[in-house]
């Protein structure tokens, strides 16, 4: 089976609710660190225990690395501006949405430069950016230091809910031995589906992990994507080399860096492979369509295989679905699976065509009066 990233696979869950947790300094916490929080008590992002401190902040801004060298891109920190919170205090962690309660040891209050956080981790320190918009509107200080998760409320869509004990329990019964991991955003367009299956081939089962949490407005509804992959799965996948399940965490459109960031999770899970397409949690035209494979050159010892596809497209000439390794016809043959210009379509009422989108699941998507995310 699948080692966890840095070798143990964490588990930060409090055994009962702890003693004098009530009075406790308590800070209401965004949804996205809740999530953070509780993927860190799930070991989604072992070998993380807490949020990074100063040093091991600084090593993965500069050299994609925490402090003892284990490959790390994307920092998962803790903002706060409350100025009563001392080194040394144990805080309470709440978030209404997700009814979550969590102890932080704050170990560590520090500040660090948001220009060079911006431009190490996105490569532009463009407000547009969303994540650098991200970045700008965090509060003054860091804290670094451990977690305990003490609860938090079931949610809509728990049942595709699954820890990495519970993948890893599940691909053992299944029998799989090598799984390939496919991370997605959005509703399955024909050039999803491909690479998925083309990957399949040389794999014993696929788990599809579409990412649930914030994403940017004009991006699919969570529902919209969950629902339009179960209509594709019931009608085009094997029950038995298939599993979905959700992660729940905010897309950071950090393109290269995520990319590595996504394989890391999915390894966590118990995946030996993961597919890494054309610009790879990519946003406008702030990365190279394959700047995400590249990353992984710096990463002989990731202990997950990265599955490389140039980007898929429909040729009308080969009257298949081909990319510039396989067919020698010109772009005027080829039909590309936009996602623009899908949304675009369904935007009007529209059932894109067929050779870009099964009908089951542009049928699906347009039951939804508010398929995006406004
Ligand atoms: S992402 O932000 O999660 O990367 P999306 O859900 O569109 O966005 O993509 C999921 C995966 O499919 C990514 O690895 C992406 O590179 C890949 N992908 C999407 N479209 C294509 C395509 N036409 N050809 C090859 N790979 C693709």
């Amino acid at each position: 089976m699948q080692r966890p990233h840095g070798g143990k696979l964490i588990s930060r869950h409090a055994a009962k609710e702890p003693a004098g947790v009530e009075e406790l300094p308590a800070i209401e916490v965004a949804t996205t660190a809740a999530e953070d929080i509780i993927n860190i008590a799930n070991g989604v992002l072992s070998p993380l225990t807490g949020f990074l401190g100063h040093d091991d902040l600084d090593c993965v801004i500069h050299h994609k690395r925490l402090g003892n060298d284990v490959p790390w891109t994307i920092p998962i920190l803790f903002d706060l501006d409350t100025p009563d919170v001392r080194e040394g205090d144990t805080i309470l962690l709440t978030n209404q949405e997700t009814g979550l309660r969590a102890l932080l040891e704050v170990e560590e209050l520090f500040d660090y430069d948001r220009t060079t956080l911006a431009k190490e981790i996105y490569a532009t320190t463009d407000a547009q950016h969303p994540g650098v918009s991200a970045i700008n509107s965090m509060r003054r200080h860091f804290a670094g230091g451990d977690i305990l998760l003490v609860g938090h409320d079931r949610r809509q869509f728990d049942e595709y809910h699954l820890t990495p004990q519970e993948t890893r329990v599940l691909f053992r019964e299944k029998g799989w031995k090598e799984i390939v991991a496919f991370q997605t955003r959005n509703p399955p367009h024909l050039g999803h589906e491909y690479v998925q299956k083309t990957a399949l081939t040389f794999a014993d089962g696929i788990f599809i992990n579409p990412l649930i949490g914030k994403k940017k407005p004009g991006d699919f509804r969570d529902e919209v994507i969950l629902r339009s992959y179960e209509a594709l799965m019931q009608h085009y996948y094997l029950q038995e080399r298939s599993v979905m399940a959700i992660l729940r965490t905010a897309m950071r459109y950090a393109g290269p860096r995520e990319a590595v960031h996504h394989a890391i999770m999915r390894k966590n899970f118990g995946c030996t492979h993961f597919i890494v397409g054309r610009d790879h949690a990519g946003v406008g035209n702030y990365y190279g369509p394959y700047d995400a494979h590249d990353i992984f050159d710096e990463f002989p010892d990731l202990g997950i295989t990265p599955v490389f596809f140039r980007s898929f497209s429909r040729c009308t000439k080969c009257d298949a679905i081909v990319n510039d390794k396989i067919c020698p016809h010109g772009p005027e043959h080829h039909i590309n699976f936009s996602g623009k210009k899908i949304r675009e379509l369904l935007q009007q009422g529209k059932i894109p065509p067929e050779d870009m989108m099964r009908k089951e699941v542009a049928e699906t998507i347009l039951q939804f009066d508010h398929p995006f995310v406004e």
